[in-house]
């Protein structure tokens, strides 16, 4: 079976942009693919040093997250990036022959760089993430990565990297392929380009459904719809968006009578609202599941030991590729 590596960094809780980006794809390819998922804590570090007190419940909602959206803890190891010290191996050695250029030239370096204010001044680790990532996903062998687009750059490293170690050392790495899913991303609810966790405009997999309810009812639409059979301009709604991301059987109805002024806002977020709750429904019946004590950490406990084992194996390639093999077992 080919191999799957994707993952998130613990940071909050995940919205319905992840759920589209990448965590569909983990749920629908989790059966065809040997599938590991990493909650990718050092990683957080990269922009939030100062604060590892938050690591433990982030980590912990991350992983219920995965697990709410029907994730297979039978199936999938879910495990955690600082416990498997062979990605901290791994990121040395990539380190030696990644140049910098390389890292200051990634355009998910510089946009997130942007975003943080550190164009001018950024830790070692945070420029370095992408090699990082590269042992992330190469610990496994994986042969594909489900990502949101904003992650594209960043798996195209982990591809160059594989590439350039098979050149130098020999054939180890599987060069690794980027998934994008078919929704790119998704509009946040304040019409923003993106949904986000840092804008406040997300609705989240873990919020109620009174939560939802107000959060859509709110959301902005079309401002020359004052009364209802006002024509509307669906192209410019971020309810609309959402329709065509999670109604697809009834988005051209609703396109039609918004543009013709015979559906009212009102009515067709009410919709929408149905609709997500259709999939928000199962997803927080399992994270009430998932819930019980103790469940979370046995789950991580054992994906993160299969995960060691796999890191070991590649650690036993690498080594004997690179001649630093020393002692015969
Ligand atoms: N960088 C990813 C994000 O911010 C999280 C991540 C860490 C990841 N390691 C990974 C994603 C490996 C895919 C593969 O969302
Ligand atoms: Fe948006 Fe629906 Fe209103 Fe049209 S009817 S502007 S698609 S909310």
């Amino acid at each position: 079976m080919k191999r799957i590596l994707t993952g998130d960094r613990p940071t909050g809780p995940l919205h319905l942009g992840h759920y589209v980006g990448s965590l569909m794809n983990r749920a629908r390819l989790q059966s065809e693919y040997e599938t590991f998922i990493i909650v990718a804590d050092v990683q957080t570090l990269s922009t939030n040093f100062a604060h590892p007190e938050h690591l433990p419940e982030d980590v912990r909602r991350v992983t219920l997250d995965n697990l709410s959206v029907g994730l297979d803890p039978g199936k999938v190891s879910i495990f955690i990036q600082s416990m498997v010290p062979q990605i901290a191996e791994l990121t040395v050695i990539f380190s030696m022959f990644v140049t910098v250029n390389r890292l200051r030239h990634n355009p998910t370096i510089k946009t997130e760089a942007g975003q943080h204010g550190f164009e001018d001044n950024m830790t070692y680790g945070f420029l370095g993430y992408p090699v990082s990532q590269a042992a992330d996903i190469l610990f496994c062998r994986a042969d594909l990565v489900p990502v949101g687009e904003d992650q594209m750059p960043v798996v195209e490293v982990s591809r160059f990297v594989a590439r350039r170690f098979n050149e130098l050392y020999g054939e180890v790495f599987p060069e690794p392929e980027g998934l994008m899913s078919e929704t790119a991303r998704l509009i946040g609810l304040d019409g923003q380009a993106k949904m986000s966790k840092s804008l406040g405009n997300c609705i989240y997999l873990s919020d109620t459904s009174e939560e939802v309810r107000k959060k859509l009812m709110s959301a902005v639409t079309d401002p020359a719809r004052i009364r209802k059979d006002d024509l509307g301009h669906p192209e410019i709604c971020t309810i609309f968006s959402y329709q065509k991301a999670f109604n697809p059987t009834e988005v051209c109805d609703i396109e039609e009578r918004c543009r013709a002024g015979t559906i009212g806002c009102v009515a067709c977020k009410k919709r929408m609202i149905e609709v997500i709750e259709t999939i928000l429904g199962p997803i927080r019946e399992r994270r009430l599941q998932f819930e019980a004590p103790g469940m979370v950490e046995e789950i991580l406990r054992t994906g993160t030991e299969a995960a060691r084992q796999e890191g070991e194996r590649t650690m036993e390639m690498v080594r004997e590729a690179m001649h630093i093999s020393y002692f015969q077992r």
